[in-house]
Order: C-alpha cells, then sequence, then structure tokens
C-alpha cells in the first residue's frame, strides 16, 4: 500500500512513437492547454517494453533521472496505461503518472462551462476513475470522510468503489433533471438577446488568436454585460453591425478516447445555440481536409449541421495563398482566408458575417392573441418591433425584424408555434 503523490504542474511527457512519427507538438500543447509546465520529454521508439510499465525498465530509469533532473511532479504518458501500469511507475518514480485520457479529461474539466457540461466531463471522470480503482492504491483515501461512511467489513477498495457508484448514480440522475429542464430555463445570453457567433475546430487552429484578435479591438470593456460573461464569450461589435456575442469552444483533439467522445460533445453544448458557426481550420495544416470533414461529422452528431457556417482558413501568413473570399456553393458553405495574427483579411471577415448575419434576420409581420402579451412585452424589450399596427380584442399585430434562432427561441418559450401566428 503506498499513497499516491499529489502531483503539480512541472512535468515530464512521454511519447510512444515510432522514428517516423515522432509527433510532439501536439500531446506537448495538449499539455499547456492544461496549464501544465513541460519541463522534460523522453521518446520512446522501440517496442521492447515490460508490461509492467508500459516502457522498457532502460527508459524507466532514464525518466526517473530526468524527473529528479527537472524537479517534476508529474509524468505524462501519450498514451493509455493500465491502471497497474501507472501504479508501478509511480511507485518506481515517485511522482504523479497520468496517461492521455486523463489529461484530456483534465482539459474538459476546465473548458466546461454549462452545468450540464460540467456534470458530463465530471461523469466521464469517475468512469474512468472506477476502472482504474485497483488494490494498492489509497487514492480516495482523503476524501473518504472517516467515520460512518464505511459499510461493515469493507475493505478501503469496497469503499472507494461505493463512493464512486454512488456519486455516478447522483450526476445521471442530475443530468436527465438537467435535461428535462434546460429547453424551459432560459440561459442568461437569451436576455441579451444578442447574435451569437461561435468559433470551432481542432486544436492548435489559431480560434483563440482570432478570439482574441476580433474582440480586442471592438470589446465593450467599460460594458457591465462583459463582466458576467464568462471567460470564453466576450460581446463583440462588429463595425458597421454591432454588438454579437463571441465564443470559444474547445478544439477537436486528434485520437481522442473512444470513452470521452461524449464528455467532448458537452463541452460542445454552446455550440447549439449559435447563429452562426465560424469553422476555422488552420491553411498551414497538411490535414485540414480531414479535420475539416472530421469536424462537420461532429457537428452533425450534436445536431448542430443546420446552423449557418464560414470556413475560415486562418495562418494564411504560412502559406503561398493570398486573403480571399469565395461565397457559398451548393457544396459548400463560403471560404475565407485570413491571417488572426497580422490581421490580414480580418475585414473580409467582418464583412461576410454582416451579409450573413442580416440573412438569418426575419422581416415579419405577426399577430399575437392576447394570450400573448408577455411576448409582445418581451419583444418591445429587445428592441425587435418596427411597428405595430394597431390592437384589438383578438390580439396585436406587429412587424418585426428579429434573427430567426431568437424567434424561434422566444416562440417555444411562450408556447406559441411561429408558423400559426405569421401574417407576411
Ligand atoms: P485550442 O485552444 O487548443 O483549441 O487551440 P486554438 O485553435 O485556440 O489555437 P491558438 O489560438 O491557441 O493558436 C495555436 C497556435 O497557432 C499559437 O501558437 C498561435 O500563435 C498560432 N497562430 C494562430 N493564428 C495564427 C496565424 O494567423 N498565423 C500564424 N503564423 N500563427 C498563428
Amino acid at each position: 500500500m503506498f499513497d499516491r503523490p499529489s502531483g503539480g504542474q512541472r512535468a515530464v511527457l512521454v511519447i510512444v512513437r515510432w522514428p517516423d512519427k515522432p509527433d510532439l507538438s501536439e500531446f506537448e500543447m495538449l499539455a499547456e492547454s492544461a496549464d501544465i509546465e513541460v519541463v522534460g520529454h523522453l521518446c520512446v521508439y522501440n517496442k521492447k517494453t515490460n508490461p509492467k510499465f508500459g516502457i522498457s525498465t532502460g527508459k524507466v530509469e532514464l525518466l526517473k533521472q530526468s524527473v529528479i533532473d527537472n524537479c517534476a511532479e508529474l509524468v505524462l504518458f501519450d498514451e493509455a496505461l493500465t491502471p497497474s501500469q501507472a501504479k508501478n511507475l509511480e511507485y518506481e518514480l515517485n511522482c504523479l503518472v497520468l496517461d492521455r485520457t486523463a489529461l484530456i479529461l483534465d482539459i474538459f474539466a476546465k473548458r466546461a462551462i454549462t452545468f450540464e457540461g460540467q456534470l458530463q466531463v465530471e461523469l466521464a471522470q469517475l468512469q474512468y476513475l472506477s476502472t482504474r480503482l485497483i488494490r494498492g492504491w489509497t487514492h480516495l483515501e482523503r476524501q473518504k470522510g472517516g467515520i460512518g461512511l464505511r459499510g461493515p467489513g469493507e475493505t478501503q477498495l469496497e469503499t472507494d468503489k461505493r463512493l464512486i457508484r454512488a456519486r455516478i448514480e447522483s450526476i445521471k440522475l442530475k443530468l436527465s433533471k438537467v435535461r428535462k429542464t434546460r429547453a424551459q430555463n432560459r440561459n442568461r445570453r437569451d436576455d441579451q438577446y444578442l447574435s451569437v457567433i461561435c468559433l470551432v475546430g481542432y486544436t492548435n487552429a489559431g480560434k483563440s488568436t482570432l478570439f482574441n484578435k476580433l474582440t480586442a479591438a471592438h470589446t465593450y470593456i467599460a460594458d457591465q454585460l462583459f463582466a458576467t460573461l464568462d471567460p470564453l464569450t466576450r460581446q463583440w461589435d462588429i463595425p458597421g453591425y454591432g454588438p454579437v456575442l463571441l465564443i470559444d469552444t474547445v478544439g477537436f483533439i486528434q485520437n481522442l478516447p473512444h470513452d470521452l467522445v461524449d464528455a467532448f460533445k458537452a463541452t460542445l453544448e454552446e455550440t447549439l445555440e449559435a447563429d452562426l458557426l465560424l469553422h476555422v481550420v488552420s491553411a498551414a495544416d497538411e490535414e485540414r481536409l480531414e479535420k475539416i470533414m472530421h469536424t462537420e461529422d461532429v457537428l452533425n452528431d450534436i445536431g448542430a449541421e443546420n446552423i449557418p457556417q464560414i470556413i475560415v482558413y486562418n495562418k494564411v501568413d504560412l502559406t503561398k495563398e493570398p486573403v480571399r473570399k469565395i461565397p457559398a456553393n451548393p457544396d459548400m458553405p463560403p471560404r475565407l482566408w485570413l491571417s488572426a495574427t497580422t490581421g490580414q483579411g480580418v475585414n473580409l471577415l467582418e464583412e461576410q458575417l454582416i451579409e450573413q448575419l442580416n440573412e438569418v434576420r426575419l422581416n415579419i409581420k405577426v399577430e399575437l392573441p392576447l394570450s400573448a402579451m408577455r411576448l409582445r412585452a418581451r419583444l418591445f424589450d429587445m428592441d425587435a418591433v418596427l411597428s405595430e399596427d394597431g390592437s384589438s380584442e383578438s390580439g396585436c399585430r406587429l412587424h418585426l425584424s428579429i434573427v430567426k434562432s431568437q424567434w424561434t427561441r422566444l416562440c417555444n418559450e411562450e408556447g406559441l408555434c411561429p408558423d400559426s401566428i405569421l401574417i407576411s
């Protein structure tokens, strides 16, 4: 029996790769996304592994030396480790050892914003943990809470398993409640009635750089709203259009462990609220086409396939491509090439956005029944009413200019069918 080392932010990375594919950078980036300071690397190219550790005994010695030399508190493996391999390594290295799945879960935990997203990620974390509870590790000891929690005759391992099972059940219950009420609960963003634009795409495509570039110059720094928004959502004043909300999302990751797919999708829930998606791709990435197709598949899976999109080829400064814009065709959404770093082409993006935001804005006349006067008040509150064409005993007629998705959302909330109240 030994206590698990507590870990820290200074990490040595272990990359198990064949010589032709030493893709160190992606794993390093993943580690940095989790605010980890990479202090050393160890590449393992051969397959002469000792099953006890998942790498050869010689490499374990090298790793031990690297941990000591770099004062590392953590060793991260870019591979799945079995629970006993992780335990044996921790024992040898006297340092916390995490594998790729644990690291990705940590990143998701930081990025999940909504309550549902957080629950989903915690569920994935617990499910991962439940498969890793093995004899000899006392890692839940501190959370046990002491007298009263342990059942009669239970070993530590059984207590841990029981605690995790109970927590998993309680999270599943909460998740089902949250899902039921989500449709009725108005998100705080709805109150602001601004169009929502969401950045999606692979990790390292440059979403955050673009997010900062776009919002830095045109953010209402002093605006009250801004202070209440979460760090990955900012209000952005598009010159010539007005304020919108821009959301940055967690980047897609290659070779995502299968059991993390649901947790990953949960972090993308924000996407479903969007009026428009900016699908960011690195123009300098040789695998950009595969990545675009994969992103499309995930968007289909989460039900975001009908949200209008712009494909943004970023990092044009690293390629020979000119800055340009190609309009939509039947097979492709509009595409444009820009550089978030230099700012070239950002004006094209602003133009394209204005064009598309105007398309998703409805100009309609509706007749509201008397029972829908709260909706009338809300429409006035959000400045969506262009004119009111008198009111009668049966209700009132309004001329509206409103973003399509907001209109559908409002009608759903008020229990009205949008088509049944439409005049023209
Ligand atoms: P995740 O947060 O992991 O999803 O990544 P991301 O898509 O937000 O990428 P991020 O903005 O963190 O950029 C990744 C790297 O690409 C950083 O080193 C940026 O400096 C670089 N980068 C982003 N945009 C550009 C660009 O237009 N040109 C060049 N040369 N580099 C860029």
